[in-house]
């Protein structure tokens, strides 16, 4: 079945107006995408951390990973904090600056949480499946991020 992103969007927007704390709001946001959209099998959040020298872990759903900093620059995860732009990895095995987490994971993609053009954290998702996102995966997940992004 095609999974209903406006639904998923309209159910982020009702976490964020719910008076939750951050924390909760954006583990609930993990598992919401983890448990609805097939190809999402990691869902987590990095944050900025105060010396914007790196990134720090924050809530995520699916198996602990020991990548809980991650250096501004390193990895997809750090690449997309230094330009402040989405990225999709479509095989992460033909990625040169990846930080490997499973050997399950064939594909990623990370988007910004931007506040004021200024970079706060970053959604990072990992697939199983090869080559899965489409412009469907950018356009609803950047929408979600400008969602969470009153939440810092
Ligand atoms: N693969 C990421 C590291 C984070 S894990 O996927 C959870 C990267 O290359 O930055």
């Amino acid at each position: 079945m095609k999974t209903d992103y406006t639904k998923l969007l309209q159910k982020i927007e009702i976490f964020v107006a719910s008076g939750a704390t951050q924390g909760e709001i954006l583990l609930n946001t993990c598992k919401l995408l983890k448990d609805n959209v097939y190809h999402y099998d990691w869902v987590g959040f990095y944050i900025l951390d105060e010396q914007k020298s790196k990134l720090n872990l924050g809530p995520y759903f699916g198996k602990p990973t020991e990548h809980t900093v991650i250096p501004i620059g390193k990895g997809v995860c750090g690449q997309v904090a230094e330009n402040k732009k989405l990225k999709i990895v479509q095989d992460v095995s033909q990625e040169g600056n990846y930080i490997a987490c499973s050997i399950d994971v064939q594909s990623e993609i990370v988007v910004p949480v931007l506040k004021d053009g200024n970079f706060l954290a970053e959604i990072d998702i990992d697939s199983h499946s090869p080559a899965p996102f489409t412009v469907d995966d950018e356009n609803f997940l950047t929408a979600v991020c400008q969602k969470l992004s009153l939440l810092f």
